[in-house]
């Protein structure tokens, strides 16, 4: 019996156009469901959009057009971008889908039937452009400690999911399944936020006056469904229209995911809400939740206002659909964050996909005609120059490689990459060893130009998840003609079959790429540019500067401070050990912080922090989504090293 693998990625917001974090989430999805289908299990793969809610409502408003309408020319933009990008998603959702907001109404209604729903009057702090309610704890000075926006009092009758009497079974649940969440660190989060807070109920609904884009509750038409509840049991309800049906199995053959990817920004909804409503509802599970990490541009949070959004289209016109996909996933390990720049984009290209495999293909291609009139010899057995053949072949032995394999179902796609293109380099080594082009023994010829051909026929199939329409194009100019997304079996060293066939030499697979020249290096030291700014206006002097005092410190301990989300506490070695407190909670987990390097100030007044004293202050870089990043020397350094 074949595997079910049900795939989804996040439903995106149709308040905006598609940059490339979106694009990222929708490839990695792509690279898993189309490596299953090459292993010849059944794959259900979904994305699609969130189309309800204040976020659109007041982007339709702001464009004059009513939300349905927003949606529907806005939903075509992710459609677009999913057609360029190659992505083969076997279904598109849409919350909007009269079948979608019937499924969530049902699920309403029976948690509200089994009195896992209550009206309740609530009073709190609402961010509007988050669309959520804070505690008057949480607030900070009046803004939202999420978005730093002023947050307004609210007073209003509303419905909420008991979502609190699950913390438990939670925790448990996260404890006894290690890859339920992934990768690690953001598991240890949520284990670390689940064992020091008391989770609160979920409130589900928004009355009609303050919001009217949603789906009316089923047993309350004065109110609409919380966006979050419509968009989460998305992953639900596709399953029960959207599948196409083989006529074999019932609606629950894709049910529950096997993979839910999203970025860490929405960990919390997917982790928390979305599970304790499925065990309210008695459900399954999902297989495993992966939070990957997030693209930022030199350092800083894309954003509209910064005007430093990525257009994935402009992308895919210069470079390519597939030198994108290979450049996201190469790049940066899945689960980390990333830089995005068009000079390592560019480097990649140069480097990877030009020398390593552009040449490759090429050199073999010609060599093929060259030598042997255009028709793939058939191998000889043994005809092999001190067996260097022999070992391209043990790369291929099994299909898949049981690495290449673990990798890709771990999701470490740029370890699957570093697999594949090691091979590569083993076979441009091949190339040199076995010179061809010196090569009088015309049985060791043959079977060399063999091996490289069925070599790269193998190679297509790995890439070919990650690069689809690159390895079909490998595969056209060995002459193979069969399709490759039909392939439903994993070929092994001789399963491709490239021997009389014909290649069919094509245009190199990725064209070089100049890059810009850097504009005029400024003169180091002697000349300093002058400044614009007024003598003084802002500006400190070096003697001023000096003053702080920094030093580099290595973590001893570190613990949560008690009844706080975001304070942690650390004994750290300066060259004297001292206690500071600081508030990276939400950002870090204690336990991965012992042994670390930090840079702290460690000439500040002492201060109390929820009544535990602080001696000196680490220092962090603001990142995406304004959580701190901790600053750590990028060498070795010893603790109570200076700082300059
Ligand atoms: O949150 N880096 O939709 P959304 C990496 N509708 N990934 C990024 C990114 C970046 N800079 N920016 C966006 C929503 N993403 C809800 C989801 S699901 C039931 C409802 C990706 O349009 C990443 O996957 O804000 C992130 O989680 C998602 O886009 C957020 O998309
Ligand atoms: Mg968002």
């Amino acid at each position: 019996m074949s595997g079910k693998v049900y795939i989804t990625t996040p439903i995106y917001y149709v308040n905006d156009i598609p940059h490339i974090g979106h694009a990222y989430t929708t490839v990695a999805a792509d690279i898993l469901a189309r490596y299953h289908r090459l292993l010849g299990e059944d794959v259900f793969f979904l994305t699609g959009t969130d189309e309800h809610g204040q976020k659109v409502e007041k982007a339709a408003l702001e464009n004059g057009r009513s939300p349905k309408g927003h949606a529907d020319l806005l939903v075509e933009n992710f459609r677009k971008l999913w057609d360029r990008l190659n992505i083969s998603n076997d279904a598109f959702i849409r919350t909007t889908d009269k079948e979608h907001i019937k499924t969530v109404q049902g699920v309403l209604q029976g948690l509200w039937d089994s009195g896992e729903i209550e009206k309740r009057t609530y009073s709190g702090w609402y961010c509007t452009p988050d669309e959520r309610f804070w505690t008057e704890k949480e607030i900070v000075g009046g803004n939202c400690p999420d978005c730093g926006r002023p947050v307004e009092r609210i007073n209003e009758e509303n419905y909420f999911f008991l979502m609190s009497k699950y913390q438990e079974r939670l925790i448990k649940y996260i404890q006894d399944n290690p890859s339920y969440i992934l990768p690690e660190t953001r598991r240890n989060e949520v284990l670390g936020f689940l064992g020091n807070n008391k989770l609160g109920d979920l409130c589900i609904s928004r009355p009609k006056h303050r919001l009217s884009w949603g789906i009316p509750l089923p047993f309350d038409g004065d109110f609409v469904t919380y966006v979050w509840f419509d968009a989460l049991v998305n992953y639900y309800s596709a399953t029960r229209y959207l599948v196409p049906d083989t006529g074999e199995a019932g609606p629950d053959e894709f049910w529950p995911a096997t993979h839910h990817l999203v970025g860490k920004d929405i960990l919390t909804t997917h982790a928390v809400y979305w599970s304790t409503m499925l065990m309210a509802l008695g459900m399954k599970l999902p297989g495993n939740i992966f939070a990957h990490g997030w693209w930022t541009v030199k350092g800083r949070k894309m954003s509209k206002s910064l005007g430093n959004v990525v257009d994935p289209d402009a992308i895919i016109d210069k470079y390519g659909a597939d030198a994108f996909r290979y450049f996201l996933f190469r790049e940066v390990p899945f689960g980390l964050d990333g830089d995005f720049s068009e000079d390592a984009i560019i480097s990649r290209i140069n480097s990877d996909l030009v020398n390593d495999l552009g040449n490759l293909l090429s050199r073999t291609v010609t060599m093929i005609e060259k030598y042997r009139d255009g028709v793939v010899p058939g191998p000889i057995d043994g005809k092999d120059r001190e067996d260097t053949g022999s070992r391209i072949k043990s790369y291929f032995e099994v299909g898949p490689d049981p690495s290449f394999d673990g990798f890709l179902k771990q999701l470490q796609f740029h370890h699957a990459l570093a697999w594949l293109w090691k091979a590569m380099s083993r076979t441009n080594e091949y190339i040199a060893d076995s010179a061809p082009w010196k090569e009088t023994d015309k049985e060791v010829l043959s079977n060399t130009l063999y091996t490289l051909a069925e070599t790269l026929g193998i190679i297509a199939v790995y890439l070919f998840p990650f690069m689809p329409s690159t390895a079909e194009k490998i595969w056209a100019q060995l002459g193979i003609d069969r399709g490759m997304g039909e392939e439903t079996e994993f070929p092994k060293w001789g399963d491709v079959h490239v021997e009389g066939n014909r290649v069919k030499k094509g245009e190199h697979l990725f064209p070089r790429i100049e890059k810009k020249k850097e504009g005029k290096k400024e003169a180091a030291g002697d000349n300093p540019p002058e400044r614009e700014t007024p003598e003084g206006a802002g500006l400190i002097s070096i003697n001023e500067l000096a003053k702080v005092e920094l030093k580099i410190g290595e973590v001893i301990s570190a613990e949560r401070v008690k009844k706080s989300e975001k304070l942690i506490k650390l004994r750290v070695d300066t060259g004297q050990e001292r206690q500071i407190v600081a508030g990276i909670g939400k950002a870090y987990a204690p336990e991965e912080l012992v042994g670390k390097k930090i840079v702290v100030v460690t000439n500040l007044l002492p201060v109390k922090l929820m009544g535990v004293e602080s001696n000196g202050m680490l220092l962090a870089a603001t990142g995406p989504d304004g959580a701190p990043v901790i600053l750590m020397p990028d060498k070795d350094v010893q603790a109570g090293s200076g700082i300059k």
